[in-house]
């Protein structure tokens, strides 16, 4: 490496600080440095295949930095900013990969919760015994990880958890309380308050009771933290190229969520029921009858799981990827967006005063109206107050490799060369790149087809079933 290299490696190392850490105030998401709005363009990143998530072979999806780099390349081609975590270790070192999508200017939106025995609530008979001292060491260990990253943008307390009209009974107490345990843990023992939010099923006969009942105030001194700071939606319901604001009823949820006092954003979308996706939601969802109401969302997913039809990229287990039709036609929805107009919009939103939780303000019958919520379990409040023991703390390290050393291939097959991260400077966060990738790819066509036996079954399809469950609502309902 010559001098000259060395030096520029150094400048991008000392460049590339990290981006702005982002804040809540009233229902948008804004930059805590200069204000600007964010609007989250986002993809869920879960790898599918054997290299999912692994703890006991010291695997999660934010474990591998060779991974992460060629992953970060190519969706800071796509134009993302911002990707949802499902199921992390607190354990492990997430530094490299933290960085890299630091350096691209991508935020993480971490979920705190894990499909291993004690490290999530259970619905049902054990749901009490669930929520225990041993359970909130483990969404604390995840704070603990994750906290000294700037782009941590928020945690997920729960993940449809109301995923049917009868847990809408007893378990929304229980969101309040683990939500109101995370945000006392992050106030005490982060050095920055990070937002704590829920993620909701589509399932419509509960979900504007859902919203009501997590971002009021109980107490009425606007200060609860039992209140979600955010609320994500998971929606399927916009399908192929003849839906609608209105066949989508994305008019109904515009409407319900027009008096939001906290951010509402799809935290997961991208209907698979008609193939390829052409994701012509994206020119809703980012456009003027949502944004004044919505902050954009997250595409579901990255990865493609075995023959899921969800994914955006197919990645081999040695570690060669594919990117798909699908990734080209969300590569051009995100390239037609006025990324500028749509980051810089609502800087003037003013803090806005949640209602008082009140039993008038839950509508289904069978919802929970009572906002007596559980007190925190035994043993809980100690590591509130004195921090979880041996904490696993991250922290943001230099990012020196840039160049992707996986193979890459475009969606027509050929390899695309000289891939790479570029670092933002000036603490700014990634957008839509105008790149378009399909046939920019150079030198012969030996991408490895269609063959998909290779990679390694589904280690924890949790989200995928959710999706397929979430799907199954929507067709009933509709
Ligand atoms: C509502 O939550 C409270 C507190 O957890 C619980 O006692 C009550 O049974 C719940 N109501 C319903 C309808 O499930
Ligand atoms: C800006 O914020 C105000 C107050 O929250 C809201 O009424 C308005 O619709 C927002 N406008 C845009 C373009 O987001
Ligand atoms: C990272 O993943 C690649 C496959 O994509 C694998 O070859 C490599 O060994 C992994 N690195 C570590 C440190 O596990
Ligand atoms: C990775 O695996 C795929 C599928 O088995 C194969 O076609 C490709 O040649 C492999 N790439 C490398 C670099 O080994």
């Amino acid at each position: 490496m010559s001098l000259l290299s060395l030096a520029l490696v150094a400048l991008y190392a000392s460049l590339a600080l990290a981006v702005q850490p982002i804040k809540v105030q009233g229902s948008n998401f804004v930059n805590s440095v200069t204000g600007d709005r964010l609007q989250i363009i986002g993809v869920a990143y879960q790898p599918g295949g054997s290299a999912g998530f692994k703890p006991d072979s010291g695997i999660d999806p934010l474990s591998n930095g060779t991974e992460c780099l060629r992953d970060a390349a190519i969706m800071q081609s796509l134009g993302v900013n911002a990707i949802r975590v499902y199921n992390v270790d607190p354990d492990l070192n997430h530094d490299m990969c933290a960085s890299i999508f630091n350096d691209v200017g991508i935020y993480m939106i971490i979920d705190v919760n894990s499909p291993l025995g004690g490290e999530s609530l259970v619905p049902g008979e054990q749901l009490e015994g669930s929520y225990n001292a041993g359970y909130l060491n483990h969404i604390f260990s995840v704070v603990e990880a994750f906290h000294n990253y700037n782009n941590v943008l928020g945690f997920f307390s729960g993940n449809e958890d109301m995923n049917d009209v009868p847990s809408g009974g007893p378990v929304p107490p229980y969101i309040r309380s683990v939500t109101r345990d995370l945000k006392n843990y992050i106030a005490k023992n982060s050095p920055r308050v990070i937002p704590v939010g829920y993620s909701a099923a589509d399932v419509r006969d509960i979900l504007a009771d859902s919203w009501a009942y997590l971002s009021c105030d109980i107490d009425g001194n606007d200060n609860d933290m039992s209140r979600i700071d955010f609320f994500g939606l998971n929606s399927y319901s916009w399908c192929g190229s003849q839906a609608t604001f209105e066949s989508s009823q994305y008019n109904v949820l515009v409407d319900q969520f027009s008096k939001t006092t906290v951010p509402v954003f799809f935290s997961e979308y991208g209907c698979n029921k008609v193939l390829p996706r052409v994701f012509d939601e994206v020119q809703a969802l980012y456009g003027s009858e949502m944004t004044g109401v919505m902050s954009g969302g997250l595409v579901y997913e990255y990865y493609e799981e075995v023959s899921n039809n969800f994914g955006l990229v197919w990645v081999y287990d040695n570690g060669t990827a594919e990117l798909r039709t699908d990734y080209d036609n969300l590569q051009k929805q995100f390239n037609k967006l006025d990324s500028k107009a749509l980051q810089s919009g609502n800087s003037t939103a003013t803090k806005l005063t949640s209602p008082k939780c009140d039993a008038s303000l839950i509508s289904s019958t069978s919802f929970n109206n009572t906002f007596d919520i559980p007190s925190i379990p035994r043993g809980g409040q100690k590591l509130i107050d004195n921090g979880i023991p041996k904490p696993n703390n991250g922290k943001i390290v230099p990012v020196t490799d840039t160049k992707v050393t996986q193979n890459v291939y475009d969606s027509s097959g050929k390899l695309m060369t000289n891939l790479v991260i570029k670092p933002l400077p000036n603490d700014q966060s990634n957008n839509p790149s105008g790149t378009d990738s399909s046939g920019t790819g150079t030198g012969s066509a030996t991408s490895p087809t269609s063959t998909k036996g290779a990679a390694g079954q589904l280690n924890v399809p949790a989200t995928a079933a959710a999706a397929a469950a979430a799907l199954l609502i929507y067709n009933i309902i509709f």
